[in-house]
């Protein structure tokens, strides 16, 4: 209903999921609109301002830190009392992407232990530089020329479960952020691996959205299964409205800079990177390289 109301010609830029529903986008196409997807943004410095996910995916990190230590029903600093010793919650993030970077800042800022994990190499001296600890599975580089993961092979998945199933029985809140451009987000957390926590840890899967990186979270719940619960909240950042809002808008409007001249003329000059990337439908057509047949 929406679609037919719009004028053809008319821009439509913002969150268009365009690894979503082919239908649907395909019935977006033919209303004529000419469609940008932000989520497509290549990854250069230039492109940085108008990014919705980084500017989006930077809050969801932090609160998943918040929403993780709201529900633990303890404390993530050590503390040391004339009652008592509290131990420092031990905190692992997996996926050191924007949200994950984000999230171990907050876990630290906490005062929780931190390790974190991911499988493109760059992240470990990022990881190291925030003051965690780096648990890395020795794989071929796993980061393509845009900047993202690529999918793991069978053997480098079942050696990553290796290190994981192991180091995540010791941890209190794990933290997952791992996604793959246009494939579903990769499984990371097994259920024999969420047995193997103790009763009482959390999990936050912030590629719920996805599909998920433990299978045992569900969309908009907190599921509990032997003790261990996990949060499978969506748009984490949409809890932060307050500085979502007008960072989106904030990304959209510089988005609107490079399309809009002074005189207030449009120009889709296709030749710019951050246009033809983003491109997804013209003339009543998906046009994005990413629809075509392979
Ligand atoms: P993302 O949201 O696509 O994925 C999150 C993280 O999960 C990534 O670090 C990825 O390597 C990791 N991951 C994927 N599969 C995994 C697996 N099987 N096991 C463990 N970890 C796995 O990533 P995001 O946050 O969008 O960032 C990707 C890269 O792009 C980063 O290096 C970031 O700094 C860079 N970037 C550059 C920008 C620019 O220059 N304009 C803007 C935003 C990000």
């Amino acid at each position: 209903k929406l679609l037919k109301a719009m004028k053809e010609g008319a821009i439509v830029a913002g969150g268009l999921e365009p690894y979503g529903d082919r239908k649907a986008l395909e019935d977006f196409a033919k209303a004529g609109v000419t469609g940008f997807a932000m989520e497509l943004m290549p990854r250069i410095t230039r492109a940085q301002a108008m990014d919705i996910l980084s500017s989006q995916a930077n809050l969801a990190g932090y609160k998943a830190v918040i929403e993780a230590g709201a529900t633990f029903g303890r404390a993530f600093p050590m503390m040391m009392t004339a009652a008592g010793t509290v131990p420092a919650a031990k905190v692992f993030i997996m996926g050191v992407g924007v949200a994950g970077l984000q999230a171990i800042a907050t876990a630290r800022r906490l005062g929780a232990i931190v390790s974190a994990t991911d499988v493109r190499k760059a992240t470990e001296e990022q990881v190291k530089s925030l003051g965690a600890k780096f648990v890395y599975v020795d794989l071929a580089e796993a980061a393509t020329a845009a900047g993202y993961a690529r999918e793991l092979t069978a053997e480098e998945k079942a050696k990553q479960a290796e290190l994981v199933a192991s180091h995540i029985k010791s941890q209190d809140v794990v933290i997952t952020t791992a996604l793959i451009p246009g494939r579903p987000a990769p499984t990371l957390i097994t259920k024999e691996m969420v047995e193997s926590m103790k009763p009482g840890s959390i999990i936050v899967d912030l590629a719920v959205e996805r599909g998920g990186n433990c299978p045992l979270s569900k969309p908009d719940q907190i599921v509990e299964h032997k003790g261990v619960k996990i949060i499978g909240t969506l748009n984490l950042a949409g809890r932060l409205a307050g500085n979502a809002t007008p960072l989106f808008a904030k990304n959209i409007a510089n988005f609107l800079d490079l399309i809009i001249q002074k005189d207030g003329s449009l120009k889709i000059d296709e030749a710019d990177e951050c246009i033809s990337s983003t491109l997804i439908a013209k003339g009543g057509k998906l046009v994005h390289k990413i629809y075509e047949a392979k």
